[in-house]
């Protein structure tokens, strides 16, 4: 198995605890009013999850499809109120027909999907004339726009992502190099929390299986975070400000 494969069939019933927030909102409304400037009327997420997305565009069109490899994700996915086409499938290699969509788009997912390029490679061949590609994300290699405490308590999570996320700038280089036109990147997200002292305990993001970075920790590499935490309350008697500041991006291209 590889190294940073994580199986989010042993997560999925709990994967959409993280939408019980509303923080995350912002990147749902760039999604919407993106679809909705362009007209799309078919539309595919890839690594579509429980299809919160998805459900968050139907009422544009009765297009929208999710493709996904987890049956755990896909199954949740079934629940969500738009009736969804979903597909099960891998980024690298989507089992769809050519020029067949006006937007395809990634939230928070191409840091698992490995050969990067290669998405991006399928998303243009999907896509019809004129369609465009919108990849979702935060970028651990930009410094100063993203700061998580995560990383200063869990041992080697940080390298683990600056492994799997392509950087922003190689996004849009890769882009460019697979065709698309009128590439950019806008900030679509700040995401600001603050946790002083034992209120981090409760931080929904600090469960075990709330985030991939996480979840490929065994349970002795996340405990000894957890003890890392609990040492630096004890030993600021409670005043240690455990800080999350992370920029979400939105990356995109128009297929020539
Ligand atoms: C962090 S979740 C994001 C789900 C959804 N986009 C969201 O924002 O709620 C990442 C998703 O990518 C899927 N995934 C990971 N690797 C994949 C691949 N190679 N092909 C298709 N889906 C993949 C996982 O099963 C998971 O559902």
């Amino acid at each position: 198995m590889k190294k940073d494969y994580l199986n989010y069939d042993k997560i999925a019933q709990r994967y959409n605890q993280r939408y019980s927030k509303p923080q995350h909102w912002e990147r749902g409304q760039a999604l919407f009013e993106l679809a909705k400037q362009i007209n799309a009327k078919t539309i595919l997420e890839v690594g579509s999850g429980t299809g919160y997305w998805l459900n968050l565009l139907s009422p544009l069109t009765k297009h929208v499809y999710g493709l996904d490899y987890s049956m755990g994700m896909l199954t949740q996915a079934k629940g969500q109120a738009a009736p969804l086409k979903l597909i099960r499938g891998t980024a690298t290699n989507l089992p769809l027909k050519k020029e067949a969509f006006d937007f395809i788009y990634c939230v928070d997912a191409i840091h698992h999907f490995g050969n990067h390029q290669a998405f991006i490679q399928e998303a243009y061949r999907l896509l019809k004339p004129n369609g465009v590609l919108a990849v979702i994300g935060h970028d651990p290699h930009a410094d100063g726009s993203h700061y998580w405490y995560i990383y200063n308590y869990f041992d080697k999570v940080y390298d683990t992502d600056l492994r799997r996320y392509p950087s922003g700038t190689a996004i849009l280089k890769m882009m460019n190099a697979s065709g698309f036109k009128n590439i950019s990147a806008n900030i679509v997200e700040h995401i600001q929390n603050l946790h002083v002292g034992e209120a981090v305990l409760k931080d929904p993001f600090l469960k075990h299986d709330a985030t991939s970075q996480l979840a490929l920790l065994n349970e002795e590499q996340y405990q000894a975070g957890i003890e890392k935490i609990k040492q630096d309350i004890t030993n600021t008697k409670g005043q240690v400000v455990f800080r999350s500041e992370i920029q979400v991006k939105m990356f995109m291209g128009i297929k020539s």
